[in-house]
């Protein structure tokens, strides 16, 4: 069937309710055929979780990249060079390749050594807390509750872990930002290729010196367990290093941001579940769980069909990109009961807000943990919080769902 939706993926409506939009694909035509982006949209719960466990869709969406870039007449070199680092990323390995590098990295970053962080982060979360407060008491009550405490919680927390000094800890916003505009793809933003590899070189000279110092003088931080860890007579190369401890670095960072955000916000506008969870915190688990699925800050991952693969009444050709909508599955009404409802008391489970499968996110118990100390704690201390401005601005990019400002007003006015 014809859908005219292609030029919708990034409209406003689209961009400001993705779920209207996935939604109204999901009922049309679920695997559908985004003649603009040259990809297939998967919005069904059952065909994303296939996507995501099913080994003839790879994740090697960076290697086709390059091979188009070289074989152009003049190729973009600083593009090449930041995307082959791109490549080594864990996020984009394939099995076996995968499975050997994560095995060694889980050794280090374990659920067991991130446990171990919860006073760490439960400190943190107080300090941005009190610290929102006083900016607030300064500034008529108003605060950008992203830039006080979701952003720079998991930055904090994450380079903590890796054991970066924190006088250093500021120059991995601009980095990551940097990052960010090429690997989620900001549309609009033309210079992000040098900006990209700049950005990327420096942050790789900087985790390379970390590594040296470990190297030379292990402490217990988490850089120096990745150098350390081994399976048999394997351990992680010098690439292998460096490429995971920036894609924890930057894996971690405005992902959490998003969960901390766009949970707060939905409790803002459900004050009978904030009401909840005030009155009951060991829902908080739960909480974070519904957050994920009802407006979780993964809308998408990328996909690459290795083979043709049949799906629904569509053949997906060799090479093909899918977008594998997270956002579409986790509120598909054949899984889900009143599907589009925020209710933190829901049963259940299944929501893909992680993925599912070999990639499922490394991240997720540090991510959890962060969530559910520091939501809890928001709603407590603020518990009069509102939205100082009703217009929010939503990033423009189809893998990530978050805002670029969240105004609130910590007490009534
Ligand atoms: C709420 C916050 C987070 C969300 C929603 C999230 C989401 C995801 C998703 C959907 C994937 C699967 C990607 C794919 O299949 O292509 C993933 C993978 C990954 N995440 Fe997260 N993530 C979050 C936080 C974190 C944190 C805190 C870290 C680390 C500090 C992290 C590190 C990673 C890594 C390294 C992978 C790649 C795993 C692999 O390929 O085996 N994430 N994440």
């Amino acid at each position: 069937m014809t859908t005219n939706m292609d030029d919708e993926m990034l409209s406003t409506s689209a961009v400001n309710d993705p779920y209207g939009y996935l939604g109204g694909l999901r009922a049309t035509d679920p695997v559908y055929w985004n003649a603009r982006y040259r990809s297939w949209v998967l919005t069904r719960h059952a065909d994303v979780s296939v996507a995501m466990t099913d080994t003839r869709f790879s994740s090697d969406r960076i290697a086709p990249v390059i091979a188009r870039e070289r074989a152009r007449a003049r190729p973009d070199l600083d593009l090449i060079e930041t995307f082959e680092l791109l490549d080594r990323w864990l996020v984009f390995r394939d099995p076996p390749e995968h499975t050997r590098f994560r095995r060694l990295v889980h050794k280090a970053f374990s659920p067991r050594i991130i446990a171990s962080m919860r006073g760490e982060v439960e400190r943190v979360a107080d300090d941005l807390v009190d610290a929102a407060r006083v900016q607030a008491d300064a500034s008529d009550g108003v605060i950008d509750l992203i830039r006080e405490v979701a952003f720079p919680l998991p930055a904090i927390v994450i380079a903590s872990m890796l054991g970066v000094p924190a006088q250093d800890r500021d120059r991995f916003k601009d980095w990551s930002d940097d990052i960010s505009a090429l690997v989620f793809g900001a549309l609009d933003d033309p210079g992000r290729h040098s900006r990209a590899r700049l950005g990327m070189m420096e942050l790789v000279n900087y985790i390379s010196s970390l590594l040296d110092r470990v190297r030379e003088a292990p402490d217990d931080h988490l850089a120096s367990a990745l150098v350390q860890a081994t399976d048999g007579d394997e351990s992680l190369t010098d690439d292998e290093l460096i490429a995971i401890c920036v894609n924890l670095l930057f894996g971690g960072h405005e992902t959490t941001t998003n969960l901390i955000a766009n949970s707060v916000l939905a409790f803002i506008e459900h004050p009978d579940q904030a009401d909840l969870l005030r009155a009951d915190t060991s829902l908080a688990g739960a909480a974070i769980e519904e957050m994920l699925r009802f407006d979780g800050p993964a809308k998408s991952v990328v996909r690459i069909a290795a083979e043709d693969i049949e799906m629904g009444d569509k053949t997906i050709r060799a090479g093909d990109r899918v977008f594998v909508m997270l956002a579409g599955a986790n509120r598909d009404p054949d899984v889900f009961e009143d599907p589009d409802r925020f209710d933190i008391t829901r049963k259940g489970g299944g929501h893909l807000g992680f993925g599912v499968g070999v990639h499922y996110c490394l991240g997720a118990t540090l991510a959890r943990l962060e969530g559910t100390v520091v939501v809890p704690r928001l709603l407590e201390r603020f518990p009069e919080m509102e939205l100082a401005d009703e217009e929010l601005e939503w990033d423009r990019v189809i893998l990530t769902r978050g805002m670029k400002r969240l105004p609130v007003r910590l007490n009534a006015s």
